[in-house]
């Protein structure tokens, strides 16, 4: 079976190093191996209220943080969710496959909704059924994501096997596979080793954004948390002091060594040395992709074309799928 890759980030603003470590960075280096298909999901993020013109200037933003990664979109197919009609049309579909009891179990939506789960929008409850459609759209094989999302991933695998078994069309949608970092799923809060990075999170000092600043990342790095002891000299004990096994895990991924070596290099010495080298390699790694997302941000219509000729060729390959499925159900 040919390898298809897709994937999305919400243009909701913020985008932070756990969306880099999680996903782009993931995106870049599979565009050498597979067709890949890289989507701003805008539909996704207005399950919760977005300014209208916030949220236009965030798709070019989001983009931006695509191209600025390296993704390269000449050969990739770069685009926003809203444009092709696609993904609304198999979402409802699926949204009559998918099951209540399916979607009562996602442990995202109770997080989003908080306590008054009766005000939360109705899309924000249906949203994985959307994410399935998505992915599905494409028949894709294969979907880059961090570990926050293995719980929709595996929804969306259970909707392509019901949906392949109702309809009696064994193989027709392949079962994705979820593609998660192994060494860094999960990046964490700089406040609080114990909660994930986010772009909602309301201290601006919990995240390295994407657009922030050497000096920015230096303080924000100066003032992460950390306990009182020194850096210990293997994995398990790293592994119960949840902020500085965030900030290790961190520092190894973008130097591109094993959390082992990371932890020789460092063990004994204390944190504001590791937060020293760790400000360092930040800068270097994520400053450039600032710096050339604001230089984008500058050119809104060479983004649009961007974005315009990538919906132009997902909604060839949405369109054909489309059909096929139309047949499928029985609509004349
Ligand atoms: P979103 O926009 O919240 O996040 C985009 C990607 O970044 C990853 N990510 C993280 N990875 C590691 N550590 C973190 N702290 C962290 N925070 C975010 C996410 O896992 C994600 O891969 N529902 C999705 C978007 C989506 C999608 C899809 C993804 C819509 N349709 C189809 C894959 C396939 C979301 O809200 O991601």
């Amino acid at each position: 079976m040919k390898k298809i890759v897709f994937s999305g980030v919400q243009p909701t603003g913020n985008l932070h190093l756990g969306n880099y470590l999680g996903a782009l960075k993931n995106f870049v280096s599979l565009q050498h191996e597979a067709e890949c298909i890289y989507c701003v999901v805008d539909l996704h993020a207005i399950t919760t209220f977005q300014d209208p013109k916030t949220l236009r200037s965030n798709i070019f933003e989001t983009t931006a943080a695509f191209i600025a990664s390296g993704i390269d979109d000449s050969k990739n197919i770069i685009f926003n969710q809203s444009s092709v009609s696609g993904h609304a049309e198999l979402s409802w579909i699926l949204s009559c496959v998918s099951r209540m009891g399916w979607l009562n179990r996602m442990t995202q939506f109770k997080d989003k909704a908080g306590k008054d789960k009766e005000k939360a929008s109705v899309g924000l409850y249906i949203y994985p059924n959307l994410m399935a459609a998505d992915i599905l759209l494409y028949k894709a094989t294969h979907v880059p994501v961090g570990a926050d999302q293995k719980q929709h991933l595996e929804l969306s695998r259970d909707i392509a096997q019901k949906f392949n078994n109702d309809f009696k069309v064994r193989n027709f949608f392949p079962i994705p596979e979820p593609l998660i970092p192994k060494n860094i799923s999960r990046v964490m809060s700089l406040r609080d080793g114990t909660k994930k990075m986010s772009k909602s999170e309301e201290s601006d000092y919990s995240r390295i954004n994407l657009s922030d600043n050497p000096d920015l990342i230096s303080k924000k790095i100066k003032k992460a948390k950390t306990d009182s002891g020194n850096i210990p000299d293997n994995i398990k004990e790293l592994e119960k002091r949840s902020e500085a096994f965030n900030l290790l895990n961190i520092y190894s991924e973008i130097v591109g060594q094993k959390l082992e070596k990371a932890l020789n290099e460092m063990s004994g010495k204390d944190f504001s040395f590791l937060k020293d080298k760790l400000s360092e390699v930040l800068v270097e790694k994520i400053c450039p992709i600032g710096k050339k997302m604001d230089k984008l941000m500058q050119d809104k219509s060479h983004l649009e074309n961007i974005i315009k000729k990538g919906t132009e060729k997902a909604n060839i390959k949405a369109e054909e799928n489309i059909k096929k499925i139309r047949e499928i159900i029985g609509f004349v």
